[in-house]
């Protein structure tokens, strides 16, 4: 049978305690399903920076690329200032790693609230494809006369054409093979269904402002949808996504933005679909090394309390075995987490699951 090395980063706050368990619930999988395992532990973090003042050590990447995937809890400590883990660490290997798709699945799982009237878990199920290398997230740019009244900033929005193709053919490739018996057509009108499209795929930028950048993005789209007959193209710009994203969530298929707006629509996302106690993603490099991760922070106030909620760090270690070929254990334990949701918890939120962090493991487990 399988064997696959995982690299496991629990971080900080609660991050060790979600990690738990995803983890207990990957090895239950692996047993009913037939893989295994081997974990190697590392502890980088704001605990260990605070110790050592190293981030991640020089050979981070050669360490981590012993293995198959990386599962992240948190990164995030109270007494460090902002921005020296996220760049030092959570950056630094999405970049490292040329982790260039940053995927976040929608999906309201039955029994979730939303805050969105009269929405169904069939009206929330779509992805988005945050591109995850490049935009004002490279860190070019400086400040000039600083602290004076003439200080000037700039924070330089950068993509090549090849960074926007491959993630364009990420998003292109992921919404063909979207459209299945369970999933049929998403946000598709009778014409279109008629006209042979069988999924959707939304580009959301800002082609009327920042012409460059968002024409580049615009005219590679075009472009490469000539190679995709049955995905029907569309797009939106950012404002009005945020806006749709509300009202109609249920137009959307698949969405592929850049990376910033990409990370700010996909804690809007994150929220109509239950918020950060159950949204997961995974920073891609489908020829390399992945890493996964719940997309909430560390929670310092509820470190050790055993009442966060764990569902998006075992959704995270789902879409890790989906991406590495287990199909059948990701999904089940997407059906277990569906079950748990809608038959078991009271509330998504910390403290108030009617169930303590350790209890919701045990219950995906039971379920799977
Ligand atoms: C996310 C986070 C990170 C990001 C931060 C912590 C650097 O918000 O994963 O969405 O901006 O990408
Ligand atoms: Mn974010």
């Amino acid at each position: 049978s399988k064997n696959y090395k995982i690299a496991v980063l629990p971080g900080d706050g609660t991050g060790p305690e979600v990690i738990a368990e995803a983890i207990k619930v990957l090895d239950a999988a692996g047993k009913k399903f037939g893989f295994s395992t081997e974990k190697k532990y590392f502890d980088w973090g704001g605990e260990h920076y605070l110790k050592t003042g190293e981030t991640l050590p020089a050979d981070a990447k050669e360490q981590l690329s012993k293995h198959d995937a990386v599962l992240l809890g948190a990164i995030g400590h109270p007494d460090v200032k902002p921005g020296v883990l996220e760049k030092g660490i959570l950056l630094k290997l999405r970049f490292d790693l040329d982790q260039y798709i940053n995927l976040r699945p929608v999906k309201l799982y039955p029994g979730v609230e939303t805050p969105l009237a009269n929405k169904k878990p069939e009206d929330i199920d779509y992805v988005v494809v945050r591109e995850n290398s490049g935009g004002v997230y490279t860190g070019m740019g400086g400040n000039v006369q600083i602290d004076t009244p003439d200080e000037v900033a700039c924070q330089n929005w950068v993509y090549t054409r090849r960074q926007v193709d491959r993630c364009l053919k990420f998003a292109f490739e992921l919404a063909e093979k979207r459209h299945t018996k369970e999933n049929p057509w998403r946000g598709l009108s009778e014409e279109d269904k008629k006209a042979g499209y069988t999924s959707q795929l939304t580009l959301v930028g800002k082609t009327n402002v920042l012409t460059y950048v968002c024409g580049l993005w615009e005219r590679a789209f075009n472009a490469m949808a000539k190679n995709y007959p049955t995905v029907k193209t569309a797009y939106c710009h950012v404002d009005a996504a945020t806006m749709w994203m509300v009202k109609n969530p249920e137009w959307f298929d698949v969405v592929v933005t850049e990376n910033l707006m990409g990370d700010i629509i996909t804690d809007l996302a994150a929220m109509t679909s239950g918020g950060m106690g159950v949204a997961s993603g995974g920073n891609l490099n489908p020829t390399g090394l992945s890493m996964f991760e719940p997309i909430g922070g560390s929670a310092p106030k509820y470190t050790g309390r055993n009442v966060i909620n764990p569902l998006a760090a075992i959704g995270a270690a789902a879409m890790m075995l989906d991406f590495l070929g287990e199909k059948e254990a990701a999904a089940a334990i997407d059906r277990s987490v569906a079950y748990v949701t809608g038959n078991k918890l009271k509330s998504m939120a910390a403290g108030r699951m009617g169930y303590s962090t350790t209890e919701v493991g045990d219950l995906v487990v039971e379920n799977l």
